[in-house]
């Protein structure tokens, strides 16, 4: 059982509409998700000891989420991660897009997914999205309808990510949380113990982009496939953090992705998906110059992300997942972040 209660979080500048906040909650789990970029602004979790904290970093009031900020909570669209040169061909045309993290497009562009005010629909045991990206939006083909829905099952937070195309296009959308289960604000993450469910992943260049190898983790930094301790991890391989796309075992079901166990509190996060992908980031451009909730400021690796997702840049490297869609079909995506102690 949840229940939904829907409030005002706040009004855009020059009359650009209400955004509002629905409060889910179930009895182990508490999620604040506001209208403006679906963001997930809250999500209380019980420790071993029952109580709560909040678990994911970001802003108290609106102004937060309206500057510039590193997608707190987001949902991250047309296409999430990076397109190489924000170019690309369908169908023999080719298309260009902002570049708005150089010399690439990152996360949709220069006003993405996170960055427009969606329509709320109230569920029973969640909300529901829905919004119509036009043609052309930000340099993208075809008109795309989208529809993100939170539901709450017990300690589960699951998302539906659903869209129809008039024209090919390519589609990838995430939510683009950081976590930190010690509760937000704490200074870091790197008490952690890490789980991802790969055994390859993508090596990028220096702008981040996939070089288009599959490696295999097998004996290096990026095998994940039994616990780490991210501390202990980053400083063992002279990491700075991770900001990698691993491939998922799983098909196209829904399958185990990644598991984040902090033993101080008990908290575990585990990570189903039906994607082939996941980008997990270890916060590592954040600086500590944000001013988060409860006077919390946000350094370096003080959160992580596990963004489930098609893999960065397939739309140009054919080898990888495919990443059009065609009108006619319908993108389903669902990922659940199932929350427990331990
Ligand atoms: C990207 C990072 C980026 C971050 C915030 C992540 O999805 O992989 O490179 O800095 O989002 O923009």
């Amino acid at each position: 059982m949840a229940s939904v209660t829907r409030a005002v979080f706040g009004e855009l500048p020059s009359g650009g509409g209400t955004v509002e906040k629905f409060q889910l909650q179930s009895d182990l789990l508490r999620v604040d998700i506001i209208s403006w970029g679906c963001t997930i602004t809250a999500l209380e979790v019980k420790d071993r000891q029952g109580r709560a904290s909040d678990v994911v970093l970001g802003f108290a009031e609106l102004e937060g989420y309206l500057q510039k900020q590193p997608y707190f909570g987001a949902v991250i669209g047309r296409v999430a991660n990076r397109i190489a040169k924000g170019t690309f061909k369908v169908d023999g045309k080719e298309y260009h897009l902002a570049i708005n993290k150089e010399p690439n497009s990152l996360h949709g562009g220069v006003r993405g997914f996170d960055k427009v005010l969606w329509t709320p629909w109230v569920l029973s045991n969640g909300v529901q999205f829905s919004r119509v990206s036009p043609d052309g939006e930000e340099g993208y083909p075809g008109e795309l309808k989208v529809w993100v829905t939170y539901t709450l099952d017990g300690g589960e937070l699951v998302v539906n990510y659903r869209a129809q195309a008039s024209q090919a296009t390519p589609v990838n959308l995430t939510n683009h949380s950081y976590f930190n289960l010690a509760g937000q604000g704490s200074p870091n993450i790197y008490g952690h113990e890490v789980t991802i469910e790969a055994d390859t992943y993508l090596p990028v260049d220096e702008t981040l982009i996939p070089i288009g190898e599959v490696a295999p983790v097998q004996g290096t930094a990026f095998d994940l496939r039994k616990p780490v301790e991210l501390g202990k991890h980053l400083q063992d391989f002279q990491l700075n953090g991770f900001d990698h796309n691993f491939c998922l075992k799983g098909s196209k079901e829904k399958h185990f992705c990644a598991r984040v166990h902090h033993a101080a509190s008990g908290r575990v996060l585990e990570v189903y998906t039906t994607q082939p992908g996941v980008q997990f980031y270890t916060g590592n451009f954040l600086d500590g110059t944000l001013k988060g909730k409860n006077g919390a400021v946000y350094p370096k690796h003080s959160g992580f992300c596990l963004e489930t997702q098609n893999w960065p840049d397939a739309v140009n490297q054919p080898h990888f997942p495919p990443v059009l869609l065609r009108p006619g079909e319908e993108y389903d995506h669902t990922t659940w972040f199932k929350f427990s102690v331990a």
